[in-house]
């Protein structure tokens, strides 16, 4: 007898839609049946899901996380325990999260730091991309043993000068062993020394509210260092992803190197597809006045609606110019960390926190007519599988598959918000407010029930570390 049957419910895959019960048999799924399949062959299981009238769509994979990253004097707030707890609520049943190394730092450590910050304490399945702080001899040598430790996907940073920041002769020689060793290489494009000047003038003027954290990092810096990055990567034919796009000019540099046969691919955030510049600005409340504004601080930064910026988001993903939406999950409270900002934009800690509600507002572009259900589960599952080398086991609801599965529910709602349904380590939510016509039913993690009726059922410790393959997306 099986373990698990879903039953009644429209099973949801990258490739289309059908009507099917979904048998899991301890961690994996092992058939899909057309209805009325198993009640002829006589197969029962201990336990039914009856998923009638909702969608069962393989669990989400967010790609990329920042657990209790250092940033800006302080730690990102949500902890590997909390964080994937909130994920599971939101039907997330795996994370890739960033391991740190800095410069002078040595790779290795940085990665084992990140298994120790993690190793049993995750309730979802992990892995890890690995951030190059410092490029030098070092860490290019280390770069070669990434692969074999299941790490097959770096980040490297144009902005944050003086912490992360790599220049253009750094960049070609990592991009240059990525290519030798398979590693993606995952770029923050925007100019951060440009940056760093243009904040410095507007601080220096007084203009020191959240506000101009956005118009420092204007949208040419984000164009241009994404061209620039397309160029370093396209000389030393290495794959390149541009990690949270949110300039409509970055998405047309990456919808033209696509067009010229580039090996470029883009991500967005729910922040960049729903959160403006205008709403930053207008932003005022009786607690902060108009340091509020401070929620949505975060890097690439929120652009300007009436500048077509949100559209064109959107658009990139429906013409596949963007291929997947990711959370840049980076918590931090406002109090005694936001706040750490309160005189000057620049000491905020960047970040903003949506790991609970990436599946929810994606469905929401399903329900106002922007993208389409098996879309949806592409942008949310299959192609972060498939980019970093999950696919099969993650991503999909077919026999062999790890059972990652996610009961949601069309006709459900969702209200957003601190006192509602916010299980992130945060004293606010930069998506106060906001309502969702869906709901996550139950989340299940390799064959176990994370969430059903309304109660986190799962536990710390459940999740996995998970060695990836090199990127299936080019084969
Ligand atoms: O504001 C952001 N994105 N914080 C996290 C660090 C990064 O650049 O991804
Ligand atoms: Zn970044
Ligand atoms: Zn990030
Ligand atoms: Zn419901």
């Amino acid at each position: 007898m099986p373990d698990l049957i879903i039953k009644g419910g429209t099973v949801v895959n990258a490739t289309g839609t059908a009507q099917a019960d979904v048998v899991v048999d301890g961690e994996k799924v092992t058939a899909l049946l057309a209805p009325g399949t198993a009640e002829a062959l006589g197969i029962t299981a201990d336990k039914v899901i009856d998923a009638t009238g909702k969608y069962v769509i393989p669990g989400g994979i967010d790609a990329h996380t920042h657990m209790q990253l250092p940033f800006g004097g302080t730690y990102a707030s949500d902890t590997f325990e909390t964080g994937t707890v909130a994920a599971a609520w939101g039907g997330t049943t795996s994370i890739i999260d960033f391991a740190v190394q800095r410069h002078g730092e040595r790779v290795e450590d940085g990665l084992a730091a990140w298994h120790e910050l993690a190793g049993g304490n995750c309730a979802v399945d992990y892995g890890f991309h690995q951030i190059i702080g410092g490029v030098d001899e070092e860490s290019l040598k280390a770069m070669e043993r990434l692969v074999d430790e299941g790490i097959t996907s770096y980040k490297l940073f144009m902005a944050y000068p003086g912490v992360f920041y790599s220049d253009d002769a750094q960049i070609l020689r990592a991009m240059q062993k990525a290519r030798e060793t398979g590693l993606l290489t995952m770029m923050h494009a925007e100019n951060g020394p440009a940056i760093d000047v243009l904040a410095a003038q507007l601080a220096e003027s007084g203009k020191t509210s959240p506000y101009f954290h956005g118009i420092a990092r204007a949208w040419q810096m984000e164009e241009e260092a994404t061209h620039r990055a397309i160029m370093l990567a396209d000389v030393t034919e290495a794959p390149l992803y541009v990690v949270h796009v949110s300039a409509k000019q970055a998405v047309q540099q990456l919808a033209w190197a696509r067009d010229n046969g580039k090996n470029v691919f883009g991500e967005t955030c729910p922040q960049y597809l729903y959160l403006s510049l205008e709403k930053q600005l207008g932003a005022r409340s009786e607690e902060w006045g108009e340091f509020e504004g401070a929620k949505w601080v975060c890097s690439t930064p929120l652009r300007s609606e009436t500048d077509g910026h949100l559209e064109a988001m959107w658009q990139g993903l429906r013409t596949n110019d963007l291929q997947m939406v990711s959370t840049d999950h980076c918590p931090f409270c406002m109090k005694d960390q936001k706040t750490l900002g309160k005189d000057d934009f620049r000491a905020i800690p960047n970040g903003i926190g949506s790991i609970e509600h990436r599946v929810d507002l994606l469905y929401q572009g399903v329900v106002d007519g922007r993208i389409t259900l098996p879309r949806w589960v592409e942008l949310i599952a299959t192609t972060p599988a498939r980019m970093f080398g999950l696919y099969g086991r993650k991503g999909v609801i077919q026999p062999g598959a790890d059972a990652d599965i996610v009961v949601y529910d069309p006709n459900g709602h969702t209200s957003i918000g601190v006192e509602k349904t916010h299980h992130m380590n945060m004293d606010h939510s930069a998506w106060e407010g906001f309502e969702i016509d869906g709901h996550v039913d139950v989340t299940i993690s390799r064959g176990t029930v994370l969430v059903e009726d309304g109660e986190f059922k799962g536990r710390k410790g459940h999740g996995r570390f998970l060695k990836r393959d090199l990127t299936q997306y080019l084969v």
